[in-house]
């Protein structure tokens, strides 16, 4: 039911702060200590190399799972878009392990992949929404996200969700390597904080819908950029953005922009700024001066302790890992905000379907 909300997209962005909470509550016990089947950790701890297979948001996510599994972990960490594994597997190492992330657990491409897996006898693991779903009775494991029925096709609280369950896995499986790092990862103090962030930023909305109106309401095309876990962030904006507004948006590395795409760049471009890494913010900083000397319209979403004086919308502060569960929530409105101001249905966007069971 979305109740007093006029569409689902809006409801389930609304929801994430309880998402996260949600998923502490699930999975970690009140001394700190993961709730994660040992098997499943022995499994994960048996692998020399992460597999993670998804796609559209679900890809978005391992992305982002990709740096916490090698940034906390140690552990080497590819992320692979499902149609293209299917059809051309990489080289794999000796004892790869298999992550897959799906919402609906059904997407074909994801299905065909763990079926071959499964077929030469690896390890997997399905984090779905849907218990029950195909990839989750067919994986060795699952976790569930537990983040409640998501309705509008346009995924938003399982991105979250996946992201945080990744976390709160990298937790299980650093502690029981050993791993200093993990240690002083306190996964349920850090996800409560994002929760409060993420609420914070909800309770802000109307900002963003300015900001939509300003920036977005008669644009045909759109660019997000960032570096590193901010391109990440870029790169599932532009998907959010582009699916509902149908503003034809690109998600680029931003030192890649220069060595092509800024040819794209007029008088009035919308082009969004992700910033939240301290190592690269002066780096995306300069590449934003770029465009805006094109005369790019740009929106920065910068985290507070990066961020400058005139900067658009500001973050609250986070451990660097998490910052896409909170960079990605303003990028989630401006998207719902541009597709309602567009006048179109935000929750049914022409041509797409929630679950897409062909290849
Ligand atoms: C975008 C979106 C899709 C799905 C993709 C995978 O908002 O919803 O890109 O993320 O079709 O779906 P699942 O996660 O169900 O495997």
């Amino acid at each position: 039911q979305k109740g007093a909300y006029p569409y689902y997209m809006l409801k389930e962005i609304d929801e994430q702060p309880g998402v996260m909470r949600n998923l502490v509550q699930h999975y970690v016990a009140e001394d700190g200590s993961i709730n994660i089947d040992k098997e499943l950790l022995d499994a994960l701890e048996a692998a020399d190399r992460l597999y993670i297979v998804a796609a559209g948001t679900s890809y978005h996510a391992g992305l982002v799972g990709k740096e916490l599994f090698e940034k906390l972990a140690n552990i080497p960490t590819e992320v692979h878009v499902a149609s293209e594994f299917a059809y051309n597997p990489p080289l794999l190492s000796e004892r790869p392990f298999f992550i897959f992330l799906t919402q609906s657990g059904e997407t074909a491409d994801s299905r065909q992949v763990l079926t071959q897996v499964n077929a030469q006898g690896y390890p997997s693991l399905t984090i779905t929404n849907v218990q029950n779903s195909t990839l989750d009775r067919e994986a060795t494991y699952t976790l569930l996200l537990y983040a409640g029925p998501e309705i509008a096709v346009a995924s938003t609280k399982a991105y979250t969700a996946q992201i945080a369950l990744e976390a709160i896995l990298v937790k299980a499986y650093g502690e029981a390597k050993n791993i200093d790092k993990v240690k002083e990862f306190d996964v349920a103090a850090e996800l409560t904080k994002v929760a409060n962030g993420m609420q914070e930023l909800v309770d802000e909305k109307g900002t963003v819908e300015k900001i939509a109106k300003d920036m977005l309401a008669t644009t045909r095309n759109a660019f997000y950029i960032g570096r590193g876990i901010d391109y990440d962030v870029a790169q599932e904006a532009a998907l959010k953005l582009k699916e509902v507004s149908y503003i034809q948006t690109e998600g680029f590395a931003s030192g890649e922009l220069k060595h092509g795409t800024i040819a794209l760049i007029e008088e009035g471009t919308p082009v969004v700024a992700v910033i939240t890494d301290p190592k690269t913010a002066t780096h995306t900083r300069s590449n934003a001066q770029e465009v805006l000397a094109r005369g790019a319209n740009v929106l920065f979403i910068a985290s507070r302790d990066v961020a400058q004086e005139g900067d658009q919308v500001v973050l609250p502060e986070v451990t660097p890992l998490l910052s896409p569960l909170l960079a990605i929530i303003p990028a989630q409105l401006l998207a719902y905000y541009a597709s309602i101001q567009r006048g179109y249905d935000v929750d049914k966007p022409r041509n797409l379907a929630k679950s897409v069971t062909v290849e």
